[in-house]
């Protein structure tokens, strides 16, 4: 089965290609290189020994993305391209949604046109909003805080109307709780542009010595230490959980929507202690006040995954923090 990854040389889609290569899929990326380097998929070749089929393009890019449908006439399609800062999304709106969604619009009409109707698409559990109550289920009402959130919500909904009005559309939204950690080998990881907005990266680069202490945005929150809880997802479990989409696929029909977390919270501090004793390191840190914008508690329910997909994780927070740390200590400048 042939799949075809779009933005697939990231973080999510480096980890994803490595586990289709593993169960034997052939494998293309489309990728505009914006925020991620072709060294991930080299290191994904060279873990595998299996290739994969590169076309630098970008979404927008109309003319060439049909040419890669006619040149890699893919069975289902990944769907992870797209901007994912939140910060970011507020002060440049229109570049947010000229991208996420004129990316996805594109994609679905060469998709169209080439009668491919089976996706998959990285949605977020920042689609939940400010959730009433914890663990989150997938028909929890959804609502966005930030430009960021409001483009998986529009794309979301403009799915559900793809699939609606064509009966022979397969779509599977994914909605990714907190992905962190890297392959176990060390050689394929998370290299974020600049400073890190996420609590994992900011942990490593202070570990690594490329950042001085780590600031914990507030210890107020009505939790059992104060600091936020959150559903901490290692990377390859999440990865792994589309190649059980792609089974699901086959069966499926309509839009089918599915949380991707471990159903476990742990708190800011719970995450600092655990990789301190994991890794022998002193994490140097501050308290400083709330981060707005966040929510004290977030994590999933994880019944409708295990029960439709056959899926869950594994992982554990001891092993997220062993393998982000042994991908940074082994790569202290990331992919340069
Ligand atoms: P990432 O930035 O590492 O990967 C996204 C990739 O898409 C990058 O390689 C980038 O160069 C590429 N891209 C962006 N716009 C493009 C365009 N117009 N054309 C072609 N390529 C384009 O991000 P990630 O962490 O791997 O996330 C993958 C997906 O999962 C994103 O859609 C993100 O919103 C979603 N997601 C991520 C998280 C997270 O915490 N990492 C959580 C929930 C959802
Ligand atoms: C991030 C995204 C959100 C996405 C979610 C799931 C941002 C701002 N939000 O949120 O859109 O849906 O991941 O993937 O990027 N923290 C610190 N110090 C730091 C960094 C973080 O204390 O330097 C705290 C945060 O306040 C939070 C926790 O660590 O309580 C996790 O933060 P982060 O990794 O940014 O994830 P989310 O807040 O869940």
């Amino acid at each position: 089965m042939k799949i075809l990854v779009t933005g697939g040389s990231g973080y999510i889609g480096s980890h994803t290609c490595l586990e289709l290569l593993k169960m034997n899929y052939e494998v293309a990326v489309i990728d505009n290189l914006s925020n991620s380097k072709k060294t991930s998929l080299k290191r994904v070749e060279k873990i595998t020994k299996n290739k994969i089929d590169f076309f630098k393009v970008d979404l927008l890019d109309l003319k060439k993305l049909n040419h890669v449908f006619d040149k890699f006439t893919p069975d289902a399609v990944i769907h992870f391209a797209g901007k994912k800062a939140v910060g970011e999304s507020v002060i440049k709106p229109i570049e947010y949604y000229k991208n996420n969604l004129g990316g996805t619009i594109n994609l679905i009409e060469v998709m169209k046109n080439h009668n491919i109707k089976k996706l998959i698409f990285s949605s977020s559990c920042t689609v939940y909003g400010l959730p009433n109550k914890v663990p989150i289920k997938e028909d929890f009402p959804v609502s966005a805080v930030n430009p960021y959130g409001r483009t998986k919500l529009f794309i979301e909904f403009l799915l559900q109307d793809v699939s609606q009005s064509d009966p022979n559309w397969n779509i599977i939204v994914l909605r990714y709780f907190n992905p962190v950690g890297a392959d176990q080998s060390g050689i394929i990881g998370e290299d974020p542009n600049g400073i890190p907005n996420n609590l994992f990266p900011y942990i490593t680069q202070v570990a690594v010595g490329k950042l001085p202490i780590l600031s914990i945005y507030g210890n107020d929150y009505p939790t059992p230490d104060g600091t936020c809880i959150r559903d901490y997802i290692h990377v390859s479990d999440l990865a792994f959980g589309h190649v059980k989409a792609i089974d699901k696929l086959r069966k499926s029909s309509g839009t089918n929507t599915y949380n991707l977390g471990t159903g476990k919270g742990y708190s800011v501090l719970e995450v600092l202690s655990t990789f301190e004793k994991v890794t022998g390191k002193n994490i140097p840190h501050r308290f400083v006040k709330r981060r707005e914008g966040d929510v004290s508690a977030s994590y999933s329910d994880t019944t409708k995954a295990r029960r439709e997909l056959g899926w869950k994780a594994n992982k554990n927070l001891e092993d997220m923090c062993k393998d982000a740390w042994h991908f940074q200590s082994l790569n202290p400048r990331g992919y340069n």
